[in-house]
């Protein structure tokens, strides 16, 4: 269980350590360029998945900046953006870059949105990478989570773990929704069957952040359907190495299919429900 393995080989002279202070002043260097960029009124630039994912100017900025500081310190590294072309390199590493996550919120001045950070080893996709460090800084308010493979993770420098809701029925519950409106209608259909077996459900509009918040104890659960790489990868280490397991349904990995992160025992119970109601899209529900 769990997206992050066994450590895998750093090249010649990298630690984890370099690498996750590298990923802290990425995240931080592009949440001051879109902080202050901001206009009053934020414009969509274009759209991608669907009319409702928007990219903002301050999107590209964002992820312009941050592949530049990448190629003056690491140009042997591959990078992955949300915004841009993939990007080959020699080294086996790979930065995974959103440069603004929870776009939406971006958009509409709601507070959750955050710039996240995150170098894998290996093949750059959910199931397959390891992820050696990552850092989500949530410009609105500051609050930086970071780890490193091996090292734990904190949220502004002090150390974090995964909550301990007794059960799942006290559970506070983050999830998110994709752009597509079929997608949509299904994740509501599994929404109704997970909404009465819990405390309440949160949808905070940043998978990077809700993954954080999982880590440091302000949500019991989290899962979702859909996310892409650079949605998951920094949240996805905070979460792991603050205790979470975070695996995917029918004993996958977590992946672009599912997502599911808190303590084992609580997400044992929510995937439960999650494989009833057939939450991935990939079998028959038997419930919902
Ligand atoms: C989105 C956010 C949202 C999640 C979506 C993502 P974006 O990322 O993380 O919380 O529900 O699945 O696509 O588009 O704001 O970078």
């Amino acid at each position: 269980m769990g997206g992050v393995s066994s450590p895998a080989p750093l090249p010649d002279g990298v630690t984890v350590t370099a690498l996750r202070d590298l990923a802290v002043r990425l995240a931080t260097a592009a949440g001051a360029l879109v902080r202050e960029g901001r206009p009053d009124r934020v414009v969509v630039a274009d759209t991608k998945s669907s009319d409702v994912d928007p990219v903002t100017v301050m999107d590209r900025a964002s992820e312009e900046l941050l592949r530049a500081m990448i190629a003056a310190e690491r140009p042997d590294d591959a990078i992955m953006g949300e915004e841009g072309d993939d990007l080959a390199g020699t080294s086996g590493l790979t930065w995974v870059l959103d440069p603004i996550d929870g776009t939406v919120n971006y958009l509409y001045g709601v507070a959750s949105w955050a710039v996240s950070v995150a170098v894998v080893a290996g093949p750059p996709e959910p199931g397959a990478w390891t992820v050696l460090a990552g850092c989500v800084h949530s410009v609105g308010d500051g609050r930086t989570w970071s780890a490193g493979l091996g090292e734990g993770a904190t949220r502004d420098g002090e150390p974090i773990h995964v909550g301990s809701a007794a059960s799942l029925s006290t559970s506070l519950v983050g999830t998110g929704f994709g752009y597509d409106a079929d997608r949509r209608a299904d994740q509501g259909r599994v929404l109704a069957q997970v909404l009465p077996r819990i405390r309440d459900i949160r949808r905070l509009g940043s998978a990077a952040i809700d993954l954080c918040l999982l880590a440091d104890g302000s949500l019991d659960l989290y899962y979702e359907r859909g996310l892409n790489p650079w949605d998951m990868a920094a949240g996805m280490v905070v979460a792991t190495e603050a205790g979470a397991a975070v695996t995917g349904l029918r004993g996958a990995r977590a992946s672009r299919t599912m997502t599911v992160a808190g303590t084992p025992e609580r997400v044992a119970e929510l995937v439960e429900i999650l494989e009833a109601a057939d939450a991935d899209g990939v079998g028959t529900p038997r419930i919902g």
